[in-house]
């Protein structure tokens, strides 16, 4: 991973800029120079066109819904009865739909088999130069608005039944087009909305929280300063997720991306650029259909860093969501950003925890960069060896960091952390003997909102010594029982020893 992918997306970001001069830009007549909206019902200017797609046949395009044209309604079968998913894809060099739109489809339709699933065609707009495409964004969008103003007009169709999604440049389209409707749409899902051209633009040309009663964003590829971004790296919504940082995705560097590439035949660098910007759209396809088992969680965090060393796996207040489809609808006055690790594949669901140890040792002792193994044991399963390199390892330090497992653990019951030999050798181990004692590792785990205190299984401290055996460390007995808890233990006690004697 690193420089090649870094010069990829370069590349790919010089394409789309490319002959920005020569492209003629199309005219931006957004709102016009009056105040009235009958353009909105003028349909005869409208290029984008709305399939409405089935579960049966999620790739293909059987059957157009025309804006002014009634009778194309029933003809689809559109069931008023039911929510209605608007998706709007992006950029496309190809001009051709990519291979995600009949995924994302059949996902939505598995997760709400009753839905009317609309696919957005504006590809002769999308397959412009990046620039020309960008800006086309607010025509597309309000193609969209006008389709819905009318959808909604003719069948008094319930706002509240509307939920637009748009990837990349879509996600700004759906952004113009809920700016634009009569009244706000319930949901837009910007999948790692297009940063080029948007990251200053004003909330008037890109998604933001104005455009629907509420807008949930995943940031998958935010990578390079602002401007070179191919996700937009400010937050746009009510609820903008980080997945990974939001930068770049795990599984997307460019060894893994060139074996899938040998083994799926598809030739198409486009693919090893794409793959952290797509990621977003198959997060989202994970929630819809993977939400009973394996919902991913997500957590408020004022930074990166600190959600890196596990400070911030807390879900009063809110400060917990759920992942892509199911998320609460939580709008708070300033937006927030919040942050999970993934897997590299689906289901993309880790169990995060908080563990905090502090190091005592006689010595003054100062090391960087130190290989760590960690084992957590559970009610439910094990994961051994989890590597950590800890970053700082000082004497009388505490030390906070993230760990992540792929397995469901269950309520903790014991740790082990082992200090490995780093690969080169080193004069302290020679000389002197590199060790820490450690009384208790404090572990929180998000997903189940525990917090559980462990002490050394063998006597007061445990010792931590490089290259050798692991520190071992079990529930503490006193800690084991919440202060509830044990105000209910010691009343039943009380009770049982009442009734004893009573009898
Ligand atoms: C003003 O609105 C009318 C429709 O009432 C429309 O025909 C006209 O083009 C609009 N003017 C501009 C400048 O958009
Ligand atoms: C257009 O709207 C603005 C504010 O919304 C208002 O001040 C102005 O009088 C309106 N103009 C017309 C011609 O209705
Ligand atoms: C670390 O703290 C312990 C206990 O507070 C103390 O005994 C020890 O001398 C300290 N070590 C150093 C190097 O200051
Ligand atoms: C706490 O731990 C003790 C000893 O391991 C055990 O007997 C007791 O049942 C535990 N209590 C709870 C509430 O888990």
């Amino acid at each position: 991973m690193g420089k090649e992918n870094t010069y990829l997306v370069t590349v790919w970001i010089i394409l789309a800029n490319i002959c920005a001069s020569f492209s003629s830009t199309p005219e931006q007549t957004l709102f016009g120079n009056n105040n009235s909206t009958e353009w909105l019902e003028d349909y005869t200017d409208i290029v984008s066109k709305f399939s409405l797609r089935t579960a049966e046949v999620p790739d293909d395009d059987l059957c157009y819904i025309v804006p002014g044209q009634p009778l194309t309604i029933p003809k689809c079968e559109f069931n008023s009865e039911t929510q209605t998913f608007v998706v709007i894809h992006g950029w496309t060099v190809t001009g051709l739909f990519e291979s995600w739109v009949p995924k994302l489809v059949t996902a939505l339709y598995e997760r709400e088999p009753k839905a009317n699933v609309i696919v957005v065609d504006w590809l002769t707009r999308a397959q412009q130069h990046y620039p020309t495409s960008a800006a086309y964004t607010k025509l597309v969008g309000r193609d969209v608005a006008k389709f819905v103003n009318w959808l909604q007009k003719t069948l008094d169709y319930p706002w509240e039944r509307i939920h637009l999604l748009g990837y990349s440049l879509g996600a700004h389209v759906a952004g113009i087009a809920g700016l634009l409707t009569n009244h706000k749409v319930s949901r837009i899902t910007g999948l790692d909305p297009a940063g080029p051209t948007f990251e200053h633009a004003d909330t008037q040309s890109t998604l933001s929280p104005d455009d629907a009663l509420f807008v949930d964003v995943l940031h998958t590829n935010t990578r390079g300063s602002p401007d070179r971004s191919i996700g937009i790296q400010r937050p746009v919504g009510h609820v903008d997720i980080y997945p990974n940082g939001g930068t770049f995705q795990p599984g997307c560097d460019l060894q893994n991306t060139m074996m899938m590439i040998a083994t799926t035949g598809i030739h198409n660098m486009d693919q090893i650029v794409k793959c952290s910007h797509e990621r977003s759209i198959h997060l989202f396809i994970d929630s819809l259909v993977n939400a009973a088992e394996h919902q991913s969680m997500a957590y408020r965090c004022s930074s990166k860093e600190a959600f890196m060393k596990g400070m911030c796996l807390n879900c009063r207040k809110n400060r917990c969501n759920k992942v892509g489809y199911g998320v609460n609808k939580v709008r708070l006055p300033r937006s927030t950003k919040m942050y999970l690790k993934t897997r590299e594949m689906m289901p993309f669901k880790l169990f995060h925890y908080q563990v905090k140890v502090h190091f005592f040792s006689s010595e003054k002792l100062d090391y960087t960069e130190q290989p760590m193994k960690i084992s957590l044991y559970g009610t439910h399963d094990e994961k051994t060896d989890i590597p950590y390199i800890m970053p700082f390892l000082n004497t009388n330090s505490t030390v906070s960091f993230l760990l992540t497992t792929d397995v469901d653990i269950g309520e903790l019951l014991m740790v082990k952390l082992r200090w490995e030999k780093d690969a080169y050798f080193s004069w302290s181990d020679w000389w002197g003997n590199s060790n820490f004692h450690i009384r208790k590792m404090r572990v929180k785990a998000g997903e189940i909102q525990s917090k559980v205190i462990f002490s050394a299984k063998d006597g007061e401290f445990a010792y931590l010594v490089r290259g050798k055996d692991d520190a071992v460390f079990v529930k503490s007995k006193e800690d084991n029982m919440s202060r509830k808890e044990k105000t209910m233990h010691r009343l039943k006690m009380q009770g049982s020893l009442f009734k004893k004697n009573t009898a």
